[in-house]
């Protein structure tokens, strides 16, 4: 399958537009419509209870995207975020090195190198690193102001606050920091639509652990978060873990491993599982001057925790997620998105058949009801058939339809979105019916 069919779906149901569409588009950045803020709320919501309603010892932060840009040099990002350019004299096309040469030894003979884009010779540059963070001034008065950088990562976010967040949870080792927030790169090379973005959403979870104990907790956050893939319905057989090799590693961690999705591109990273030791709380310790070490009260020892970070794109697992769920149902001549109900945008669409006869204000009435338990929307627009097919590619679980007969009986037909299976059921059991089907939505 080609990942333009979902770029074409998201744009034509409102899951996913071009930023700024209207001005021809800015590149790498995406705007989500109704149905892709409510997909990924969705996700996110379901992230967020996996951590800290499941776990009693893991708690959220908010914290800003700005932070005192003294915290970027101690983690290392002001001088090591970077990835080696190389442009193109002739046609100004810009080129991670990697992209053009796998050679990992330096000498590369990049004049002998065609240019992908215009095809010359000889006009490829000698790499020059680039930082990937979007750097900016703070301040009203230019010579006043303060350079300030946007996270590249929310995990800073919790460092930085994690004794504050310890004291006030009254928290004990091992314990954990969730936060879902903004995060930007200046990407070079960002491709395959909300796959790599420059402005995107991070779920992290940073778990703070006795440095004993640090290869356990990696092992038990490793198949955690490969069961929560399956809690979002996505198949097993197309997610896996790649491990960092020696030369991959990040600068902070001792070892990382990947989980990738096999995206319509290939197999690419959706989240990162990285054992960061105290590297970045041993930074903050000698750049701020304050002391960061936990107080063991039962052991009475002081020490500087090792931390096992979860790290997910939220954009990257809804990205997983609609491409898992893509399915062209050809025998029925229609594009189904088989989201799995707990995350699907819209629980159940409400259609009066026809909008005469008493049909509308029947349909009402059962919006009005339904509306209470379930995310429920009202169409009445076009053919029935027309309708179903809207909604069966927007991933709406459920059809159901007012009919004549609705008005004799009070009855209304409950359709079922992958099978088309279709059920006359009572309006007043209408909500236990679709409950009973959601336990058994995928049999
Ligand atoms: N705190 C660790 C960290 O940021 P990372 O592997 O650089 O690690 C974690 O990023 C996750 O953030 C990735 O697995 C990916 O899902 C997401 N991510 C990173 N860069 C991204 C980008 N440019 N666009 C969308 N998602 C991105």
């Amino acid at each position: 399958m080609n990942i333009d069919k979902i770029v074409s779906l998201c744009k034509r149901r409102g899951f996913v537009f071009q930023s700024s569409e209207i001005y021809g588009g800015f590149k790498a950045v995406y705007d989500y419509g109704p149905l892709g803020v409510a997909l990924k709320n969705n996700i996110s919501k379901i992230w967020w209870e996996a951590m800290t309603q499941f776990h009693e010892n893991i708690v959220g932060l908010d914290s800003a995207i700005f932070m005192h840009p003294k915290i970027w040099e101690a983690s290392g990002h002001v001088g090591g975020f970077n990835d080696p350019l190389v442009d193109c004299k002739q046609c100004n096309a810009r080129y991670k090195s990697d992209e053009l040469s796998s050679d990992e030894n330096s000498k590369v003979l990049w004049s002998e190198i065609q240019c992908p884009k215009c095809g010359t010779k000889g006009n490829l540059t000698e790499p020059r690193q680039f930082n990937l963070m979007f750097k900016t001034d703070v301040g009203s008065v230019a010579d006043d102001s303060d350079i300030a950088y946007l996270r590249p990562e929310t995990a800073q976010g919790i460092y930085v606050n994690y004794l504050m967040v310890q004291n006030t949870m009254r928290l004990k080792i091992p314990f954990g920091i969730a936060q879902i927030g903004k995060a930007f790169r200046n990407e070079i090379v960002a491709r395959n639509f909300i796959f790599r973005t420059r402005e995107f959403e991070q779920m992290e979870m940073q778990y703070f652990v006795n440095p004993k104990n640090d290869d356990e907790a990696l092992q038990e956050w490793k198949a955690k978060r490969l069961d929560f893939y399956s809690e979002l319905g996505i198949n097993r057989k197309r997610i896996r873990f790649q491990k960092h090799g020696k030369k991959d590693l990040a600068h902070y961690a001792k070892e990382a491993w990947d989980i990738e999705y096999e995206f319509p591109f290939g197999w690419s990273e959706i989240e990162g599982i990285h054992n960061r030791t105290d590297y970045d709380l041993s930074q903050h310790q000698k750049f701020s001057g304050k002391k960061m070490d936990y107080f063991d009260q039962q052991n009475n020892q002081r020490f500087l925790p090792y931390i096992i970070e979860t790290s997910a794109g939220l954009n990257r697992m809804m990205l997983a997620v609609l491409s898992d769920s893509y399915w062209e149902d050809v025998e029925n001549d229609r594009v189904v998105m088989k989201l799995d109900p707990k995350i699907a945008p819209v629980l159940a669409v409400v259609c009066p058949l026809v909008k005469k006869d008493g049909l509308p204000e029947i349909g009402r009435n059962i919006m009005s009801i339904l509306k209470k338990e379930f995310k429920v929307i009202y169409d009445q627009q076009g053919s029935i058939g027309k309708r179903y097919y809207r909604q069966d590619e927007a991933g709406t679980p459920f059809g159901i339809t007012v009919d004549h007969q609705s008005l004799d009986d009070q009855s209304v037909t409950l359709r079922h979105r992958d099978t088309q299976h279709q059920d006359r059921v009572s309006i007043d059991q209408l909500v236990k019916a679709i409950k009973n089907k959601l336990e058994n939505f995928h049999e």
